[in-house]
């Protein structure tokens, strides 16, 4: 039962409507008087779905979802899914064996992206911007971490936080903004990388700031983008101005960022493929979600992150898209959780755990999303099928029938 935006009772049928049948009376004494709607004399209990369908002085919506698994609505807890133009080129380079990391040093990857995305217009990316999330919602995500990173100039850094901000009034699915200003090192500063750290944390954060565009901080902390040493300087200055922290953590090498996440308490580190076994214990014992992207690994036939250690040694795993037109192109929930299932020794429980209330962990939000529960927003998605283990059998593809967010059915 979801009344004002908010879930007001979960259970059996017959439990759920005797909750309603309070609330109904409560607000309209006239409810339990002689009338057609009246439930004076009915037993408890005895108020039925067709009560409830002609209780015609509520505005009550009913979804029958017999025979279909309901779950909480989907957290997609980090894409960078606000971007100009597209790199289907770099696609076929890696297909011919070029890495990841080659075509970035040669001033492709992220660089081509931050091109296109300066050139654009703030309409465009707006455009872009609701049809991806068109896409997601179609997936059943209900909220969605997004990034910037594409500008690593001032105006193009804003922009694409402003571009989030209007999105997210306007669209069904709620968006938490990161500021990820040092995504990597822009033409105009290349080896002056610590001379666009300070500008970064100490011009263009502090607008981020003043105009709230953003809640979070984020850093790409690896091998030939930033250092150990760059990413602790910007996180720590990042805290003092008031966001919180997230960070792109061991993708290609082992350097140590999951250790710094936790030493700086960040709310989530993210990727985390060659994550240390200290590191993995340190992020356990201080709380930092570890936020793996097995579609990332995937696109670029690198090795999973070690997510059954790391459950195993009490990490909380959240699992994400990270939806971004390199390095992982694609808004599919279905497909990370059948690599997580198929690639990480992670149960179909735990995937969904890790797309639902530790994705909601890790944008600070799990005391208001992520599960069906009294009090959560009334965020819910009912599959076309009985069970969520369709959810990984089905690889790739939406078993998604309807999306309810706030109470509200948008997806159908
Ligand atoms: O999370 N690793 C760095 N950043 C993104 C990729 C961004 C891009 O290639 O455009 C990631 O994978
Ligand atoms: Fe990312």
């Amino acid at each position: 039962l979801i009344e004002d935006g908010r879930i007001t009772a979960v259970g059996k049928t017959r439990d759920v409507l005797a909750q309603f049948e309070k609330t109904m009376v409560n607000r309209n004494p006239a409810f339990s008087g002689d009338g057609e709607n009246s439930v004076r004399g009915k037993k408890p209990g005895f108020f039925s779905h067709r009560d409830f369908l002609s209780s015609t002085q509520a505005d009550v919506v009913v979804i029958d979802a017999a025979g279909k698994a309901v779950l909480p609505g989907f957290v997609d807890s980090h894409t960078h899914f606000v971007f100009g133009g597209y790199r289907a080129e770099e696609f076929s380079w890696r297909l011919q064996g070029r890495g990841y990391m080659e075509i970035m040093k040669r001033g492709g990857g992220i660089l081509n992206t931050v091109k296109a995305t300066r050139k654009a217009a703030k309409s465009e990316l707006t455009e872009a911007g609701l049809k991806r999330l068109d896409s997601m919602l179609s997936f059943g995500v209900t909220t969605v971490e997004g990034k910037s990173g594409y500008g690593l100039d001032h105006n193009t850094e804003i922009r694409q936080l402003e571009v989030m901000a209007e999105l997210d009034r306007h669209h069904p699915v709620d968006i938490v903004r990161t500021f990820l200003g040092a995504h990597t090192v822009p033409p105009e500063y290349k080896g002056k990388e610590d001379r666009f750290v300070d500008f970064m944390k100490d011009t263009v954060m502090p607008e981020v700031v003043r105009q709230n565009l953003a809640e979070f901080c984020d850093i790409f902390c690896e091998k030939n983008v930033f250092s150990i040493q760059q990413s602790e300087r910007m996180l720590r200055s990042a805290k003092a101005q008031g966001l919180k922290l997230k960070i792109h953590a061991d993708e290609m090498v082992s350097l140590g960022g999951a250790e710094l996440a936790a030493k700086l308490g960040a709310v989530s580190a993210d990727h985390l493929l060659q994550s240390s076994d200290k590191g993995i214990r340190d992020m356990a014992k201080a709380g930092v979600v570890a936020t793996l992207l097995p579609g990332t690994a995937f696109s670029l036939k690198e090795p999973y992150a070690r997510g059954r250690y790391m459950i195993d040694n009490n990490c909380a795993v959240a699992l994400a898209t990270d939806m971004n037109p390199g390095s992982c192109f694609t808004e599919s929930v279905p497909l990370i959780i059948a690599l997580a299932a198929l690639y990480m020794n992670i149960t179909p429980e735990e995937a969904i755990t890790a797309l639902t209330i530790n994705g909601a962990a890790a944008i600070d939000r799990a005391d208001t999303i992520g599960s069906l529960d009294p009090g959560k927003l009334g965020d819910v998605i009912i599959l076309e099928f009985p069970s969520y283990q369709y959810i990984p059998y089905h690889i790739g593809v939406s078993t998604v029938e309807k999306v309810i967010k706030k109470g509200r059915l948008v997806f159908d």
